[in-house]
């Protein structure tokens, strides 16, 4: 196997390590440097969608913003994080992201800590807190493997949705409503009925053949079992029971 090549260079004055070509992002969150970010997350790659992330990098002698999530690190580079551009461009964006999501209790507290109060900019009509990040679909795509949602439209009617509002490919999982950084993707259990909100999913739950409780959707499971091929059964019982059967 290759050896991983190492290189040096420095965040805010601290001469750092990592591995060439890993994003910036991870690598200064490690270090315990704090860089905002929403679009981020460690098990999807990176998008660059929110742009809160932005520091500045100096390398050959030129310095330009950058968003640090999509960065890959390089030998000698230098990185400011918190430069009065960076912190201006970042309070513009925190507005924009409010005027998008203005009950997002994240968006919120990161624009009080970055010393906003309110936005500037028009509230988005029908604001439903979506910034289109672009992170449930990378969820869906790239870990779960249901491909089920996806951008559609252009402009300012771009929003994430199923492809032609047909949710079928939505297993109900809620790995979206986990990684959704604003909250915005709602999942509802009613009797033996999960709904995914946003996408208009809903579908009926298996019950545990031991105790009875529905505890995840049918289609769900018959969709794990056909991809990792295994027995017909192996869902029978819930996680509780089968821990308890063991
Ligand atoms: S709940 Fe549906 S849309 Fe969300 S990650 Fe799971 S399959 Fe994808
Ligand atoms: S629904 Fe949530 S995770 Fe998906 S794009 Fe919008 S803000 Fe991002
Ligand atoms: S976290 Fe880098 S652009 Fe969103």
């Amino acid at each position: 196997m290759s050896e991983k090549e190492l290189v040096r260079f420095q965040i805010d004055g601290l001469e750092v390590e990592a591995e060439k070509g890993q994003m910036l992002l991870p690598v200064a969150l490690e270090y315990g440097f704090e860089i905002p970010h929403l679009c981020y997350h460690e098990a999807v790659s990176p998008y660059g969608a929110c742009r809160l992330c932005l520091v500045e990098v100096t390398k050959g002698g030129r310095t330009r913003m950058t968003t640090s999530c999509n960065y890959p690190v390089d030998a000698g580079i230098e990185v400011a994080t918190a430069t009065e551009n960076v912190l201006r461009a970042r309070r513009m964006i925190l507005e924009m992201l409010l005027a998008r999501a203005p009950h997002s209790e994240t968006i919120l507290t990161m624009a009080r800590s970055a010393g906003i109060e309110e936005t500037r900019f028009p509230i988005i009509d029908d604001a439903d807190g979506c910034i289109l990040c672009g992170l449930c679909e990378r969820v869906c795509r790239e870990v779960v493997g249901a491909n089920a949602i996806t951008f559609v439209n252009r402009g300012d009617k771009r929003e994430m949705a199923p492809p032609f509002w047909d949710p079928m490919a939505c297993i109900a999982c809620g790995a979206c409503v986990y990684v959704c950084p604003t909250d915005c993707i709602k999942m509802e259990e009613q009797g033996d009925e999960r709904t995914i909100v946003r996408w208009k999913r809903t579908l009926k739950m298996q019950p545990c053949k031991s105790c009875g409780k529905p505890f995840a959707p049918q289609f769900q499971l018959n969709w794990i079992v056909d991809r990792v091929q295994l027995p017909k059964d192996f869902f029978e019982l819930c996680p509780v029971c089968r821990k308890q059967k063991k």
